[in-house]
């Protein structure tokens, strides 16, 4: 069975306080079956990881460099990341898209960075509602899949999530019909590029998962966790969406 992922991303929130809210999910969800993973700003990864020591949550970054030194300021490599206690991190996020122009060729090379230090990436894929309107939700997301996808994935460091742009943080989700078909185009796609180790690639569905969806997203077939952006600040909002994912993994 496919590993299951509640993964958190913080964004641009969160400051030495806010550590109390991983405490309240390590205290209630020390016995996860599912994974759980926060991506908090970079600025709380160590402290966040070091109170992760021994535990069933992994925490992440929310983007790296290609490059694994160099003249970049501001910028942050995946070994600095998985220095700090990362295992995770996400690339290619729709506002990494653009705010930073970021293409599919960077986010490859992000997600090859990524690999290398030994963190698996979470490779994030949406289409714009022109997109959606336009009906050309699947030529879009196959495309930003074939460009972006690293060379060195396999099913131990890859994580594929399915992000609606239009979906993100305005409270609006596809119907369950519109992210199965998604996600089954994803799942044969993978198949295609990745033979049998398609099979254990998480997809996640990301764009406004509360408490209040999560269960009927996640009964959605090839939906195997979900990136979760407000829902996911607060442990009392988080924690029952990786409750709901619980009763999916082994
Ligand atoms: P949201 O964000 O849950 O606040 O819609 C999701 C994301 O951007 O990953």
């Amino acid at each position: 069975m496919t590993r299951k992922l509640a993964a958190g991303n913080w964004k641009m929130h969160g400051h030495t306080p806010n550590l109390a809210e991983l405490q309240r999910l390590l205290d209630i969800h020390s016995n996860a079956k599912c994974d759980v993973l926060l991506c908090p700003p970079a600025t709380l990864i160590h402290r966040m990881a070091t109170m992760c020591t021994d535990s069933k949550l992994a925490i992440g970054g929310q983007d790296c460099h290609g490059a694994v030194t160099g003249a970049h300021t501001g910028e942050i490599s995946a070994q600095m990341l998985a220095d700090a206690g990362a295992t995770y991190v996400i690339v290619g996020h729709s506002e990494r898209r653009t705010d930073h122009n970021e293409t599919n060729a960077d986010i490859r090379s992000k997600a090859e960075a990524a690999i290398a230090a030994d963190l698996t990436a979470i490779v994030c894929l949406g289409e714009s509602e022109a997109e959606r309107l336009a009906g050309s939700t699947i030529e879009v997301i196959e495309q930003q899949l074939i460009e972006s996808l690293p060379s060195t994935a396999n099913a131990e460091n890859l994580v594929i999530a399915y992000e609606p742009i239009w979906a993100i943080g305005t409270g609006m989700v596809p119907t369950l019909d519109q992210i199965a078909e998604v996600h089954d185009f994803l799942r044969g796609k993978l198949r295609e590029i990745m033979a049998n180790a398609a099979d254990d690639i998480p997809l996640l569905y990301g764009g406004s998962v509360k408490a209040a969806n999560a269960v009927d997203i996640f009964n959605v077939s090839n939906v195997d966790g979900a990136l979760v952006g407000g829902a996911s600040l607060k442990a009392d909002d988080f924690s029952p969406i990786i409750s709901a994912l619980d009763v999916h993994a082994k």
